[in-house]
């Protein structure tokens, strides 16, 4: 049976139909990418590491100097306004299901009607914001890649910002779909391990895990630097800051990708070559259930009452 409800998403300050009309031609997220988006989890109508996503964003925007005109509390109440608006935030507790939700945060510049680049008020210019949320349900999936073309460049400084500007990743995407995977790795100029099109990249050697370090050109993921900050508890040794090639990803004896909404996901294959057995392997399998575990711990532990004081 079809869902006949009407969706909404929030867009500058309410709920609207998320059929449209939205936003102008005139917008420069359309006209150029000027623009940055955040992807997160909801469980439980609370947001996981909301405050790693809304950091980001923010400092996205100063780089930018995108003025977003809002604080971050008047974002986490939007957020939660449309997940109750769209029923994904049960928290099981009254016989509600239990609501899983992705969601993405857009801002772009704004609307501006003058043409160039940098028309001289782009500074006063207030921002589009729009919010969408999805049901999501967790995957038990495997990743297959290539290595893309297009190579990354430590020295931009854009290497860590998530820009709505992704036409070099799509075209990574592109190339993986050409050849049957499902996801393209960068490498940088000079050869190193950089990042997936949409997720971070780890290696396991033994007990060993690996990760390129920020200086490759990578985006800071929130589920990277989590797996970082827990990988002793969970009885791993990191060792992030080595620069990795493409024969570190061959020789493992498993790798996976790391991405808030997907989570930890297996990554079995590159340019059709088997990494370890060719399999999801029983540590990455492991951390996966571990980080789903933590999610579901964080967002009960959100809605327990404040203690009093
Ligand atoms: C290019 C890129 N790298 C890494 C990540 C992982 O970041 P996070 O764990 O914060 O979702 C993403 C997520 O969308 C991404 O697009």
């Amino acid at each position: 049976m079809s869902d006949q409800r009407v969706h909404a998403i929030w867009l500058n300050g309410a709920l609207v139909d998320a059929r449209g009309p939205h936003i102008s031609v005139t917008d420069r997220g359309f006209q150029l990418g000027d623009g940055l988006f955040e992807t997160a989890r909801a469980r439980r109508g609370v947001v996981i590491e909301l405050d790693e996503h809304l950091e980001r964003l923010y400092s996205g925007c100063a780089a930018l100097k995108l003025n977003i005109g809002m604080l971050p509390d008047q974002l986490a109440e939007a957020i939660d306004e449309l997940l109750a608006a769209e029923q994904l935030g049960g928290t099981g507790r009254d016989g509600s299901p239990i609501g899983d939700a992705a969601i993405r945060i857009t801002v772009s510049r704004g609307d501006v009607e003058r043409r160039g680049l940098l028309p001289p008020d782009f500074e006063e210019v207030v921002a589009t914001v729009a919010i969408q949320a999805w049901p999501y349900a967790p995957t038990t999936g495997e990743a297959r890649a290539i290595t893309s073309s297009i190579r990354r460049d430590p020295a931009s400084p854009l290497a860590g910002v998530k820009t709505t500007s992704r036409a070099d990743y799509v075209y990574a995407r592109l190339e993986a779909a050409r050849a049957g995977a499902e996801e393209a790795l960068f490498l940088t100029m000079d050869g190193n391990l950089s990042e997936a099109s949409a997720a971070n990249l780890f290696i396991l050697r033994s007990d060993q895990l690996l990760t390129p370090p920020i200086s490759a050109a990578i985006l800071v993921g929130t589920t990277r630097t989590w797996l970082l900050a827990h990988a002793e508890r969970l009885g791993l040794v990191p060792m992030e800051e080595e620069d990795l090639r493409p024969e570190d990803l061959l020789e493992a004896d498993e790798a996976f990708l790391t991405a808030s909404v997907a989570g930890i996901v297996p990554l079995v294959e590159v340019d059709r070559r088997p990494i370890g057995t060719g399999r999801a392997g029983p540590r990455t399998r492991a951390l996966r259930a571990a980080r789903e575990d933590w999610i579901d711990a964080m967002s009960m532990a959100a809605l327990l009452p404040e203690p009093p004081d």
